[in-house]
């Protein structure tokens, strides 16, 4: 992919100013991580060409996973051996202390996805709802569901990606 001329880059950052939104994908010589004078660096592909194309999100890396998986934009691979099992648990939990936030919901369904079992049985989560002590300060601390996010899945600053069920529907019993 050819880098756009410099007047386009300039409209690009001001449009993407103008609308609050984070940046887009800077190129691997700019990154901070790959050595912009590696001879092999032009083998690469181009984060912007690979992750343009996918369901656009507003924060972390700027894709919507979930939705690059259901929607089929994205096929990976479920298993290196055709021999593994693929378990998949279609049951949302909901966790909550009816604190100041909206409760969280968790959806085991769209983690088995990308996650077997044993990647949170028996850690980091015990294998029963609410046997688990979660909290925000330790998800902060990079434990529990901060484990992931923040890390390689998205960030923390999405509150109501986590926090997504309101309080009174939960009470009314309006919630499944
Ligand atoms: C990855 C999921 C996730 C994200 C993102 C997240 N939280 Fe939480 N949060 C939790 C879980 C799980 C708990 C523990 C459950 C509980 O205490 O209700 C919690 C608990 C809390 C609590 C204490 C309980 C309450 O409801 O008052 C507060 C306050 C809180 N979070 C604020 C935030 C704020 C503010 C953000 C965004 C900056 C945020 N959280 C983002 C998962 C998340
Ligand atoms: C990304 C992490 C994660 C993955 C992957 C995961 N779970 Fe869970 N699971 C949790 C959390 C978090 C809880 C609830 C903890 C709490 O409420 O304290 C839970 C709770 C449970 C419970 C208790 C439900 C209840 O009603 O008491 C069962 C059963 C369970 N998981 C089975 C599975 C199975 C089977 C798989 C694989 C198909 C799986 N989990 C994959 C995180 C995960
Ligand atoms: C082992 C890693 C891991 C842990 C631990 C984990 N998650 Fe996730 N989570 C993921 C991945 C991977 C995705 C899919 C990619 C993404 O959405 O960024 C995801 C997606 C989600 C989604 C769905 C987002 C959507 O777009 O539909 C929610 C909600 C969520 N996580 C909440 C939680 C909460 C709450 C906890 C803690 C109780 C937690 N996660 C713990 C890895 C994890």
């Amino acid at each position: 992919m050819t880098w756009p001329r410099r007047s386009a880059c300039l409209a690009v950052v001001l449009a993407a100013a103008a609308s609050a939104a984070p940046q887009p994908w800077l190129p691997l010589a700019a990154d901070g991580v790959h050595d912009p004078q590696a001879p092999g660096l032009a083998l690469l592909q181009q984060p912007a060409e690979a992750l343009a194309p996918l369901p656009r999100d507003t924060a972390g890396n700027l894709v919507r996973w979930v939705q690059a998986l259901e929607s089929g934009a994205i096929v990976p691979r479920s298993a290196l051996l055709e021999s593994t099992p693929v378990r998949v648990l279609d049951q949302d939990l909901i966790v909550s202390r009816f604190g100041s936030m909206p409760a969280v919901r968790f959806p085991h369904r769209q983690h088995t996805l990308w996650l077997d079992c044993s990647n949170c049985h028996p850690l980091p989560f015990k294998e029963q709802a609410g046997a688990n002590r979660l909290s925000m300060v330790a998800i902060l601390n990079g434990e529990q569901c901060g484990l992931c996010h923040g890390a390689v899945a998205f960030p923390l600053t999405e509150c109501n990606r986590c926090h997504s069920v309101s309080n009174e529907a939960l009470k009314r019993g309006l919630v499944k």
